[in-house]
């Protein structure tokens, strides 16, 4: 049954996680919005319940063990078992040099992006073995693929990577699928910051993917949800990039043989 689920996504107060779950609620999923920024998360509650939808805010911390445990419980008291989890919860990175790397930002990144990816994961798993079903679903970057200058989101992501994969395979076993998504240059709210602030060259994003475009987050949202559906009940352990064709175009225009005319 792809409705009627209880589903869970961090960071749904903007971005990714706001237009995934609005994309849940439109199909019927009780969906609970955890950020940490109340204010975000509220808004998307009001617009998901506008539109009919079923929709919750519980604020965390996915950085704090102890406010992930306190979501669980919460989601739990509210609406039952969450079946489905969607990890959006996440800090972008400017570029830098390792001299100039600030130490205290590269702990943040990997606190909230990977250990809290993980936390959750670790968290919820319990009362999806407990249903015998479950789906998850984290959030990889063109970052984990390429050598980029972010020297901490970008392994953080690595890691997310290698970790989907770990999971699929000791959760099959137990009904869970575990799968990721791949987003190229998505333009989020993060991400429009970044190239108002001039950190991030939105020409240069459009000509580096084969559909010389940016991505919006409401078609990650759709491969999310996807992953999380019927239709992809024999897939896991995957990593679905949602690019614009950036993977292939980066890769491609590098080659030393021929030049474009
Ligand atoms: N925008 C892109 O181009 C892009 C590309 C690849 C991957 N991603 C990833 O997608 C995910 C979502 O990013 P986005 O672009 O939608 O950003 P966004 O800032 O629009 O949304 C991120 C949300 O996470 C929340 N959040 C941050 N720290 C938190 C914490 N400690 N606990 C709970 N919530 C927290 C924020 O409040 C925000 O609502 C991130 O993991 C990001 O790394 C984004």
């Amino acid at each position: 049954m792809d409705s009627g689920r209880v589903v869970v996504v961090t960071g749904g107060g903007s971005g990714i996680g706001r237009a995934t779950a609005l994309r849940f609620a439109q199909e019927g999923d009780s969906v609970v919005v955890a950020d940490v920024n109340e204010a975000g998360g509220m808004g998307v509650v009001d617009e998901i319940s506008q539109n009919g939808g079923t929709s919750f805010f519980e604020h965390v911390d996915v950085a704090n063990d102890e406010s992930i445990s306190e979501l669980v419980r919460r989601v739990r008291d509210r609406c039952g078992a969450a079946s489905v989890l969607v990890n959006s919860a996440g800090i972008l990175q400017n570029p830098t040099r390792l001299v100039d790397l600030d130490i205290e930002e590269h702990d943040r990144i990997w606190a909230v992006n990977y250990r809290g990816t993980f936390m959750c994961c670790r968290k919820f798993v319990p009362d999806m073995i407990e249903l015998g079903e479950g789906a998850i679903v984290n959030i990889s970057s063109t970052s984990a693929a390429r050598v980029f200058p972010l020297l901490a989101y970008s392994p953080s992501k690595t890691a997310i990577d290698q970790l989907t994969k770990i999971l699929s395979a000791d959760l099959g076993p137990d009904g869970i699928r575990v799968n990721a998504v791949l987003p190229g240059y998505v333009r989020s709210e993060q991400m429009q910051l970044r190239i108002d602030q001039g950190f991030r060259d939105e020409a240069k994003m459009k000509e580096q993917s084969a559909l010389q475009r940016m991505v919006e987050p409401s078609e990650i949202a759709q491969g999310i949800c996807f992953l999380c559906s019927s239709a992809a009940k024999a897939i896991t352990g995957s990593i679905l990039p949602i690019d614009a064709g950036y993977l292939s175009s980066t890769s491609y225009q590098l080659y030393a043989g021929w030049t474009k005319s």
